[in-house]
């Protein structure tokens, strides 16, 4: 007999097989049980009727508890009613561990008694389906650079250096030196696009930021390309090209997923190429037009001024050229005016916030050395970024994805920890 996923059934009408699965939920009635089983490629119906299984097998369907493990087997059948078409007539079950007092029960349940069991609450059909979103994000983010020339680079963990400002450090011991770990792979990446010339990264990154908003991890997965001989507005159609790719390819692959999550899709079937750019000067104009009198030129901005902006367009807005002030060292001033930088965050629709963070990077020497001093880096940690300005240092743009916040916007999902499957928050270590 064929052992199969549950996601194949489809193709195996009218033949018996074998699968391995948990019980997700079941009901039953004094003739049939219908028993709600998933296999982690998916979710079906197995259907037990009495009269064709017999009272003992009948028994052990009605009987077992939810998250049961077990093989059972049966004929598929092609069934309308189910979203991929298929369920499975029941014939055999063969127990291999009965589940104890299953916590997360049909029922409602609060989001910290949720959160203590995350490694339990993985297996629900939503997180399933925003799991499935992440992936085809992450599949979806090497087929676009693989496509584009750019080549996988994976800068180190563990760093003497901190791209984005020295207050939101992880420390540890590296034997008798002391080390970070690394808030962002960027200056790793900038050695990396002279040796590769288009490069792009996907890992971990840590912030110790005493943030507690519902677009904060602690520890996150960022995507960060590199480009040589790249100026800035050239980088701005990469990211929207990219973002578009992303967007479209959840949109294609992860339908059931979507359904699942009751996305509304035509907010993101909207989302190609080129999004709009406004300057920062435009957007404090434009904030201050609606009414926000708490900020001013020189300020960042807080999550309700990106909503605001965010929501004047359809699709994700670049905000470019913040003043120099507000982002960090390393980014390139604007060629007319000192108080700018050339950068951009882009901003996702529907209150999702900041996604990606980017800019053209210095390559002077003496400007990158005066930058470096005047935020107070340590030469020595520093020593061979610089030496990246003497040795035929050319324009270059780079960027950064936030993985879990791009999932929380694509899957609709309101608080960033269900975008992660084990979210690390700032009261938060455990599971
Ligand atoms: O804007 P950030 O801090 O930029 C950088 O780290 C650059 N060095 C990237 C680069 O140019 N290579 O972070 C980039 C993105 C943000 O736009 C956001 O999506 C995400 O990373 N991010 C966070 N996501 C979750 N939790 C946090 N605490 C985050 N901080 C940043
Ligand atoms: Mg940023």
């Amino acid at each position: 007999m064929k052992k199969i996923m549950i996601k194949d059934m489809p193709n195996h009408i009218g033949e018996t097989v074998k699968i391995g699965t948990w019980l997700a939920n079941k009901r039953s009635s004094g003739k049939l049980a219908f028993l709600q089983l998933r296999d982690g490629s998916g979710f079906a119906q197995g259907v037990v009727v009495k009269e064709e299984v017999g009272e003992e097998l009948f028994a052990v369907a009605k009987g077992m508890t939810q998250e049961t493990s077990m093989y059972v087997i049966g004929e598929v059948k092609a069934d309308e009613r189910s979203s991929f078409g298929a369920e499975l007539n029941v014939t055999g079950i063969e127990v291999i561990s009965p589940a104890k007092d299953y916590p997360i029960t049909p029922k409602e349940h609060g989001t910290e008694f949720l959160m203590d069991n995350r490694h339990l609450w993985l297996r629900s059909r939503k997180q399933h389906a925003i799991m499935k979103v992440r992936n085809e994000i992450i599949r979806a983010t090497y087929e676009f650079f693989n496509e584009n020339g750019f080549t996988k680079m994976d800068p180190p963990i563990l760093t003497g250096s901190s791209p984005e400002g020295t207050s939101e450090l992880f420390h540890t011991k590296y034997f008798d030196e002391d080390a970070f770990l690394s808030q962002s792979g960027q200056l790793y990446m900038e050695a990396a696009a002279m040796a590769l010339g288009k490069v792009f990264s996907f890992g971990p990154t840590f912030r110790a930021e005493k943030s507690k908003t519902r677009r904060h991890l602690i520890e996150f997965w960022m995507i960060e390309p590199e480009m040589a001989f790249v100026e800035h507005d050239e980088s701005l159609e990469v990211q929207e090209q990219y973002v578009s790719h992303i967007v479209q390819s959840v949109l294609k692959n992860c339908k059931l997923d979507l359904e699942r999550l009751g996305r509304d899709t035509s907010k993101l079937e909207n989302v190609k190429a080129p999004f709009p750019r406004i300057s920062y000067d435009q957007a404090i104009e434009f904030l201050h037009e609606q009414g926000f009198d708490d900020i001013q030129w020189g300020d960042d901005f807080g999550a309700p001024h990106e909503t605001a902006i965010a929501n004047h367009y359809d699709k994700p807005v670049f905000i470019t050229c913040y003043p120099i002030g507000i982002k960090p060292f390393y980014m390139q001033p604007h060629p007319e005016r000192d108080d700018v930088v050339l950068c951009a965050d882009l901003i996702a629709p529907e209150g999702y916030g900041e996604i990606i963070g980017g800019s053209e990077r210095i390559y002077d020497y003496e400007l990158m050395k005066s930058r470096l001093e005047e935020h107070n880096l340590s030469m020595d940690a520093y020593a061979w970024y610089l030496d990246l300005c003497k040795q035929g240092a050319v324009p270059h743009s780079g960027f950064g994805l936030g993985l879990e916040r791009t999932v929380a916007w694509i899957s609709g999902t309101e608080h960033i920890r269900e975008s992660i499957p084990f979210p690390r928050l700032l009261n938060r270590l455990y599971p």
